[in-house]
């Protein structure tokens, strides 16, 4: 039997999950993501070609691992098959390495539709959804009318989708009821056509992944996991409403994929050196100044799904402690500090002062968030150019004092430091 290694992003997504993942595929057999769908974008950065991975597995840019799309994961076929026209232009062999669950939940046009509509109606309380239909896809999975994969092959599959597609149709027009009625994606020819044709060009992919992934481990292959958005995005743990609509934490890493708990190895833990917000929702350490302003450009703090600019502040080693304490985190991976280092001097939070009661302990509770002040203690930055350092002891004395301050506070050791964008930049203890 082996373990499966677990990759979590411990704030708000965007921490360099990828960049770990790659990192961990050279020594694995398989990748699976586990949650959420093409909300997610993950960055890998090999040599001059960069990848933004939204559904297949980052992992598959090793060459050698396989990529699981597990079953609960939000499926969009159609930016499926363009992430694997994509990956074959550049030499990938998708056939081979990828697999999906017959189990996930399929995408369709109207899910985007209604996750913009009821953005629309939200006005003064938008949530910042990424627009890709993720909300309205995952309320079909728990109304128990979604679709999945292997419904896509289904001898009642028209039927189901004329039900679906009427429903939800209807639905739509309700949410907003200006939409125009001649938008081709309420066509329901066109519809049953398209998702007929994207059943036919993903039928190769399409497998049990539950018993691939109890095998795997059975075998003793190296299976790792994937997670995509993170922990205070949870639908759960996270700063509810202002949430992806899955659970990217290690319960939804399980129920996403089919391991148990005792199948579980290491459960890393991926921040940035600072910290970032990419939607709308409390964030107690956002810098609304230039600081802040600096941070995005010295970052590159883009989104990689929607383009939109990051909100960016400094770490909160309050959110961080929640995120261990909810995920069981083993260890950790401190991305960015080369853009941290850029600094001369850094602030770090390490509690939080709501409304006088001084407290280190997080609390997803909205209002609290809202008036919860940041108490920072400063070290020191100016690390110069550390983009070449691969060992630790390479570093210069103020980035070593950093990565400890954060050990120092969390109790478990860092072990990725990532010092730059590309695949390599990464030092590993
Ligand atoms: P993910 O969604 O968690 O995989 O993260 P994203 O890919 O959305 O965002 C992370 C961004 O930071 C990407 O543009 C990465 O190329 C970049 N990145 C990751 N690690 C580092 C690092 O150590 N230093 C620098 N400068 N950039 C990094
Ligand atoms: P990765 O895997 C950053 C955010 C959205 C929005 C909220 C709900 O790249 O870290 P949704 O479309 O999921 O209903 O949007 O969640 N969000 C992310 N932010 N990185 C992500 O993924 C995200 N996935 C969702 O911006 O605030
Ligand atoms: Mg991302």
């Amino acid at each position: 039997m082996s373990k499966a290694d677990v990759v979590i992003g411990c704030f708000y997504g965007d921490e360099g999950k990828g960049k770990v993942i790659d990192y961990l595929a050279a020594e694995a057999d398989i990748a699976v993501r586990a949650t959420g769908g093409d909300n997610a974008g993950h960055t890998i950065q090999v040599g001059g070609v960069k990848y933004a991975m939204h559904l297949i597995p980052s992992g598959l840019l090793s060459g050698h691992t396989t990529g699981v799309i597990g079953n609960g994961v939000v499926l969009n076929p159609q930016v499926l098959l363009e992430e694997v026209d994509n990956l074959r232009e550049h030499g990938y062999d998708v056939e081979r390495y990828l697999k999906i669950s017959e189990k996930a939940q399929v995408i369709l046009p109207y899910h985007r539709l209604l996750d913009v509509a009821l953005e629309k109606r939200r006005a003064g309380s938008k949530i910042g959804t990424t627009g890709k239909g993720i909300g309205p896809a995952y309320c079909d999975k728990y109304e128990r009318v979604g679709l999945r994969v292997e419904d896509l092959y289904a001898a009642d599959f028209r039927e189901k989708l004329a039900e679906l597609s009427a429903s939800r149709t209807a639905l739509l027009k309700f949410y907003d009821p200006e939409i125009d009625e001649t938008d081709e994606n309420l066509d329901f020819e066109k519809l049953y056509r398209d998702y007929s044709n994207f059943a036919d060009r993903l039928r190769p992919y399409v497998c049990d992944t539950v018993t691939l992934l109890h095998k795997a481990v059975e075998e003793g292959k190296r299976v790792i996991v994937e997670g995509a958005q993170a922990t205070l995005l949870d639908i759960d743990f996270g700063s509810y409403p202002f949430v992806t609509s899955s659970n990217p934490t290690i319960g939804g890493i399980l129920t996403g994929t089919s391991l148990s708990a005792s199948d579980i190895g290491n459960v890393y833990g991926v921040i940035k050196a600072y910290s970032s917000r990419v939607g709308a929702g409390p964030y107690v350490t956002e810098l609304l100044d230039e600081t802040g302003d600096r941070i995005r450009e010295l970052g590159h703090e883009y989104g990689t799904t929607t383009g939109r600019p990051r909100r960016c502040g400094w770490l909160d080693l309050v959110a961080l402690k929640y995120a261990r304490r909810v995920n069981g985190l083993t260890a950790l991976a401190v991305n960015h500090l080369d853009t941290v280092g850029k600094f001369d001097r850094i602030k770090v939070c390490t509690a939080y002062d709501v409304n006088g009661t001084v407290t280190e302990d997080f609390s997803t509770n909205v209002n609290l968030l809202n008036s919860a002040k940041p108490v920072y203690e400063e070290l020191e930055g100016d690390f110069g150019d550390i983009s070449a350092c691969r060992r630790f002891e390479e570093l210069p004395g103020a980035a070593q004092d950093y990565i400890r301050f954060i050990e120092d506070y969390i109790g478990i050791p860092v072990k990725f430091i990532g010092v730059g964008a590309d695949r390599d930049a990464m030092i590993v203890r």
